[in-house]
């Protein structure tokens, strides 16, 4: 389309280094006809600098780097839809030893050469991939209730929980259950669950890594918990646990912690292979502890591979790539490559944490021994808020958020920081400097322009 042909008042994107080859392109229209291959790869590749650096991303728990051979490998498998398991069984038998080993991180107790192993699925995440378990609690509720059509279901939580969790409950029609922080417990309590659940219940939700601070719930004592309830009431109420980060880093860092299908009253478990699973974003996991825990109706069969396959997922269409990448992550690395690389990032985090309160100007609200990750917020008499921070912090690019807590502690403003591979101890040594210049700023005894270096 030539600059003439385009009305006065279209918004045009104006490409630069493109100019030879491309005229100006529609911003919210289709072109009427076709470009330049090499012209629209520039243009778009320009316009995409804008885009923050996904590695001074410090709010995100999602993985932003990948070693070259997994890139390659997912690129070479983007074409196959997951959901295909027909024309492409070796993705989907790829899927099925993922699995195997994911319920061998997680105990699970059904032996890993079995037909059976731990029922699961791969997902796009672990919204996905808590939705399937609490629609297996729903099921599983509803199947053990005469009057669940004028019964409600409720599930338990903690306030802290992910809004994967609040969106279950209203899509499935749920009532939530929510425990409020109190005090220092800024996530679930055990005696509160307990004291929430009732004959409508259809599950309690332990999370190993909480969003807000990067803390772990305690779910062996809520399973003790729920057990005694259980003596007492004859109330048998399962958990889930919400593993999306600490599911791909407490069985290597914390092995002797008991969270996952070694509990009795483990129903079934999420995480998220896209973060501390280190795969580029697109793919959860979801394992419940054998096949009798899995309602018949969240199941759909095909027959590939000469038997019953069967299937449990949301969405339908995705692709193969992000499973194939998860595998060449367990084959690359296996257990002890996992080890190192989240120790790494855990001992950046307590050392940055470390310092962090040695400022004197931060309270630590957690110091990163559970996940690699630490919440911090100003000390009472210093003159700034932490969003003032949080904004200062990306005058050299960093993003770190400053956000405030729910019930009952609203009073709270923290801002957090993932520690995930990538983020160096010299990068870390970096983002301290930065701390500094801006505390010397907050305090008025900066000497220099607050910010020294070019703004890119
Ligand atoms: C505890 C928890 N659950 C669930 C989710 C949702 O995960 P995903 O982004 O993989 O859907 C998150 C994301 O941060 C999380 O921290």
């Amino acid at each position: 389309m030539s600059p003439e042909a385009c009305d006065p008042a279209d918004d045009v994107l104006t490409p630069v280094y493109a100019r030879r080859r491309l005229t100006d392109v529609p911003r919210n229209r289709l072109p009427a006809g076709e470009s330049d291959a090499e012209a629209v790869y520039e243009l778009i590749h320009d316009e995409l600098m804008l885009d923050g650096n996904s590695r001074m991303n410090l709010a995100t728990f999602v993985t932003t780097w990948m070693e070259p051979q997994a890139q390659k490998l997912m690129a070479e498998t983007l074409d196959k839809n997951m959901v295909d398991r027909d024309e492409y069984p070796q993705t989907a038998e790829i899927e099925r030893r993922c699995l195997k080993i994911i319920a061998g991180l997680w105990n699970s107790p059904t032996d890993a050469n079995a037909d059976t192993t731990a029922m699961g699925t791969s997902t796009v995440g672990s919204s996905e991939a808590a939705m399937l378990g609490g629609l297996a609690m729903k099921l599983r509720w509803q199947a053990g209730r005469a009057d669940s059509d004028t019964e409600r279901p409720n599930l338990v939580m903690g306030i802290n929980v992910q809004v994967c969790w609040e969106k279950f409950c209203r899509y499935w029609d749920v009532e939530p259950r929510f425990i409020p922080m109190q005090g220092d417990r800024l996530h679930l309590g055990v005696d509160e669950a307990v004291a929430l659940c009732d004959e409508n219940t259809i599950g309690v939700i332990g999370i190993l890594g909480s969003t807000y601070d990067g803390s772990y719930e305690p779910v062996e004592a809520l399973c003790q918990g729920l057990d005694d309830l259980h003596r007492r009431s004859g109330l048998d109420i399962p958990v889930h646990v919400d593993a999306a980060s600490g599911g791909f880093v407490a069985p290597f860092l914390q092995p002797d912690l008991r969270w996952d299908f070694s509990l009795d009253r483990v129903m079934s478990i999420n995480a998220s292979g896209h973060k501390f699973g280190l795969v580029y974003a697109g793919v959860g996991w979801v394992l419940w502890r054998d096949r009798s825990h899995l309602p018949e109706d969240l199941v759909f069969y095909t027959n590939y591979l000469g038997g019953p396959e069967p299937t449990m997922a949301i969405n339908f269409s995705r692709p193969g790539s992000q499973v194939i990448g998860q595998y060449y992550n367990f084959v690359r690395l296996g257990h002890e490559g996992f080890r190192r690389i989240h120790q790494a990032s855990q001992d950046v985090a307590l050392w940055l944490a470390g310092e962090f309160e040695d400022t004197g100007a931060f309270d630590l609200l957690t110091t990163g021994v559970d996940l690699p990750v630490f919440a911090y917020r100003f000390t009472e008499n210093t003159g700034a808020t932490e969003f003032d921070l949080s904004y200062r912090y990306r005058d050299h690019g960093w993003q770190v958020p400053a956000y405030t807590f729910p019930r009952n502690r609203t009073d709270i403003t923290a801002l957090r920081i993932v520690c995930r591979e990538g983020f160096s101890h010299d990068l870390a040594t970096a983002l301290l400097a930065d701390t500094r210049r801006h505390l010397d700023h907050f305090a008025g005894t900066a000497t220099t322009p607050s910010s020294t270096r070019f703004h890119h």
